[in-house]
């Protein structure tokens, strides 16, 4: 393929009272993490591929840094299979992990207008972080406020959207409220600890003793040690539980529910390689159809408000992501076996220029 066949088009709909902001051109290869096939971790390679260019409704974006999710670990093994058709059959379709993405605007598709080249922004792509370049559904994108970080803000997309769907979109939280976060320590568990704070919920928060201390920094009113005390036989009792961790039957939790409670669910045990964690979450709702608490499963998806509403909290101060460490692409192995094995500490952010695997961050 020649360079010219992979270079994307020139930026397009320059916006009225906006001043073009210079921006270089995008080299014609970049070294990305790629696979070509369903595997381990181990089947991922940092090696030189074409640059993306975008479809009409995408930008490419220089990628100033992404994030990991347990999502990107399902799509690179293809497990459960049910996530197959929709990732491809034989190969994953998304070739290179990483959906969050934060940097700048390089070039726009030709439908796109809200976009220009030179503008800050983060979101949700669809696979794609883990490399200098990525290309991005114009739709997905929130502009980056200047108070944030990159790597707050490539921190942040898919898991501080789902805490926030899974809090206020379908757990419905009023201040005052007690709310209770099952699997805190995790990407998305750090982010809904401090939304739950934020919408004025008071909260008890699960994970393992190494992480109390940091669950307890992120803002959590009560930890429960998981590997010491089982939740649900403390006595506590709650308005919204949100379980990201699936290891209670829904008869351990329902005594622990005031009326009108809601429980939301978003995850399962994993040990089922068909169907993972559905046949946990169909077994609770099946449960929670004679009980007066509702019951709430979703996916989530990159709403824009939501994500202008995370971009408003970073900027703020009200949330903060709890980054674990930042790794380099030659980090991106490491970091995904980590996180299959269930027990990832807040996020892993992908940062493309750094060399090497990557450093600890920040105290
Ligand atoms: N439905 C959706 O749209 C959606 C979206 C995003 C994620 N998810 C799912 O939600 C789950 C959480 O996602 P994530 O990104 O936060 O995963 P993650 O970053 O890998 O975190 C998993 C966390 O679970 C905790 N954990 C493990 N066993 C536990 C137990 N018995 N009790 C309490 N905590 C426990 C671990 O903390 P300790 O080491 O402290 O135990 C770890 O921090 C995943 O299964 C993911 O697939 C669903």
């Amino acid at each position: 393929m020649s360079a010219d066949a992979v270079r994307p088009p020139a930026p397009s709909h320059p916006l009225p009272g906006r001043r073009p902001v210079p921006v270089p051109d995008p080299p014609p290869t970049m070294t990305a993490v790629v696979t070509d096939r369903y595997g381990p971790p181990e089947v991922l390679a940092v090696r030189e591929v074409p640059v993306p260019a975008p479809r009409p409704h995408e930008v490419l974006v220089a990628v100033e840094a992404s994030s990991l999710n347990a999502l990107d670990w399902h799509l690179l093994t293809g497990t459960p299979y049910l996530v197959r058709p929709a990732n491809g059959l034989l190969r994953p379709r998304r070739r290179t992990p990483g959906a969050d993405v934060a940097g700048t605007v390089l070039a726009t598709g030709s439908r796109v207008t809200a976009w220009r080249p030179g503008d800050r922004v983060f979101g949700e792509a669809a696979g794609g972080g883990c490399a200098p370049y990525a290309v991005v559904d114009a739709a997905h994108l929130v502009a980056l406020p200047a108070e944030v970080s990159a790597r707050d803000a490539g921190a942040t997309p898919v898991a501080g959207v789902t805490a926030l769907q899974a809090l206020r979109t379908h757990g419905r939280v009023r201040s005052g409220e007690h709310v209770i976060v099952n699997g805190a320590a995790g990407g998305v568990g750090t982010f809904a600890v401090q939304v739950a704070k934020a919408l004025g919920a008071e909260v008890t928060a699960v994970c393992s003793g190494r992480n109390v201390d940091l669950v307890r920094s992120l803002g959590a009113d009560r930890v429960v040690d998981h590997t010491a005390e089982d939740v649900t036989s403390t006595g506590v009792s709650a308005d919204v539980v949100l379980d990201g961790v699936g290891n209670h039957p829904a008869s351990a939790w329902l005594p622990l529910l005031r009326p009108g409670a809601r429980f939301v669910a978003i995850s399962g045990p994993k040990s089922n390689r068909w169907l993972g964690p559905v046949p946990h979450l169909v077994r609770t709702a099946l449960a929670f159809r004679r009980a007066e608490p509702s019951f709430h499963q979703f996916t989530a998806a990159p709403v824009r408000e939501d994500l202008e509403q995370l971009g408003a909290w970073l900027a703020s101060g009200t949330v903060r992501p709890a980054v674990d460490r930042v790794v380099g692409l030659g980090g991106v192995v490491d970091a995904l076996t980590e996180i299959g094995g269930g027990h990832t500490r807040a996020k892993i952010v992908v940062d493309p220029s750094v060399t090497g695997p990557g450093a600890p961050s920040g105290p």
